[in-house]
């Protein structure tokens, strides 16, 4: 039964624990999943459900994760006492709509950072289908670890859950856990939460507990079973390495259904705004950092490392190439093995193909530069700019000291040092001159072995 109306709704999310099995300085909702932290991800996804209010939680001074949480409200959960005296923090944030009966509230993890917001909406929709006080999202695994498991009742709802620390052997032997996923009505969440112990083996006031609650106050309590892939929670450095994992397949499945060839995709590495064009090929072992778009046809080719670079239509990539922030690839331009970009424009079919660094640097349309050419951007105190023109042709080995400019269709010779602008059209050398000695060879091997004798 689909509802017509939706219910009102909030989401918390819950960023106040420390992660102390991290073993890390910074705090764990923090730490990054396809180059983004694992909390902004879980926001992602809660501001997808375009909720009336997104509140997180977030533990005393963790100004670093209220920094990662804006533009959304956050609130302090002064002691850190347990997921439901976290939920509880949260209540003030929720304004009216914490005691609004047409209202739900969910809870998701801020170290969940697979969750989508279709789980959520199918969470959502179990609740509303079965007009139930509170819905769970649960997971089937066949090594359900440490999460808490959901014991149900002979009609598929939820009884109760029990934590790992607080189970039966029996009861740990249920693959049926918790994603750390609720629904509630909001004034039932309310209620229920102002009743949580905290007599258990962590003596923490356990959000879990609200669900054995609400079934004994007579509250259906509905469950929706998500995919595990999605809700994997990160407690450690093991599962962030896990998570990454499973981020990457999903990422990998979006850009080859957008269009992308992956020949190998499980050694494709993508940030969570990796955009990938139609027809683009990508060879194996390729790792792209954040802030990076290829257009349609261009191919990044094996063993290449990009970042906060542009890659436009039916340009080449690699291989062995490393693409620095500030990169703009131009229609049609290449850039070769064991190439060096970083803030650099290369026009429309420009070339750097072969050894070469090109930094703080523009090279106009067409212009082609020769085989380990160096820009020459820093001179130990600032940075500077070098200006290449269109159809200019710099020879091999060329140091571009800058700031300095090359004009249209000007040649370089090879093995140049170039301090001084060149005009357009003009052909600079700037090279030791080259004097040649007949038959000074053989003389000046016999002067040798001579003096060795002596
Ligand atoms: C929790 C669930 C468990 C579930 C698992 C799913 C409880 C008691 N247990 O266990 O049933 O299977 O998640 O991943 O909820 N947090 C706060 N304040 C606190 C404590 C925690 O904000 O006082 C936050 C943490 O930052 C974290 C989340 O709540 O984002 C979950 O806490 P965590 O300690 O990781 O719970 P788990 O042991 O993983
Ligand atoms: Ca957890």
């Amino acid at each position: 039964m689909a509802f017509t109306t939706r219910p009102r709704r909030a989401v918390v999310v819950l960023a106040a624990g420390e992660g102390t099995r991290m073993r890390s300085a910074r705090p764990k909702v923090l730490h990054p999943v396809a180059g983004r932290p694992m909390l902004n991800h879980a926001l992602d996804a809660a501001g997808e459900l375009e909720p009336e209010r997104i509140v997180v939680v977030v533990g005393p001074d963790m100004h670093s994760v209220a920094d990662a949480a804006a533009p959304y409200p956050v609130v302090e959960q002064t002691e850190r006492l347990g997921t439901a005296h976290a939920v509880e923090a949260a209540r003030p944030a929720l304004g009216d709509l914490g005691d609004d009966p047409r209202a739900e509230v969910l809870v998701i993890y801020g170290d969940t950072p697979l969750i989508t917001a279709d789980e959520l909406e199918r969470l959502s929709a179990a609740r509303a289908e079965s007009e139930a006080g509170l819905a769970i999202l649960g997971f089937r695994s066949e090594q359900p670890g440490r999460y808490g498991r959901l014991i149900e009742n002979a009609d598929g709802t939820v009884r109760r859950i029990v934590e790992a620390r607080d189970a039966t052997a029996e009861q740990l032997d249920i693959g049926l856990c918790n994603a750390g996923t609720l629904c509630a009505r909001a004034p039932l969440l309310q209620q229920l939460l102002s009743q949580v112990g905290n007599h258990n083996a962590s003596g923490e006031f356990q959000l879990t507990d609200v669900v054995g609650m609400a079934s004994e106050a007579g509250e259906t309590t509905a469950l929706a079973e998500a995919d595990p892939e999605t809700v994997r929670g990160v407690n450690s450095r093991a599962e962030l390495a896990q998570a990454e994992a499973a981020m990457q397949r999903r990422l990998r499945q979006l850009a080859m259904r957008g269009g992308a060839s992956l020949v190998a995709p499980e050694t494709v590495f993508l940030s969570h705004d990796t955009e990938l064009g139609a027809d683009v090929l990508v060879e194996p072992h390729v790792v792209f950092g954040p802030g990076v778009t290829v257009d349609d046809g261009a191919t990044i080719r094996a063993f290449s490392h990009l970042e906060g670079a542009h890659v436009r239509p039916d340009a080449s990539v690699g291989p062995y190439a490393r693409l620095r922030p500030g990169t703009d690839v131009g229609e049609g331009a290449s850039v070769g093995n064991f190439v060096e970009t970083k803030a650099a424009t290369l026009g429309e079919g420009a070339k750097a193909n072969h050894l070469s660094y090109v930094g703080d640097a523009e090279l106009g349309d067409g212009a082609n530069l020769g085989a380990g050419t160096i820009t020459c951007n820093y001179d130990g105190v600032a940075k500077h700019r070098t200006r290449i023109g269109a159809g200019a042709f710099i020879g091999s080995n060329t140091a571009l000291v800058a700031p300095v400019s090359v004009g249209d269709n000007a040649i370089v010779g090879a093995g140049s040092t170039i301090t001084l602008d060149v005009d357009a059209d003009a052909l600079a050398v700037a090279r030791g001159k080259q004097h040649n000695r007949a038959g000074t060879a053989s003389r000046f091997r016999a002067a040798r072995r001579e003096s060795e004798r002596g």
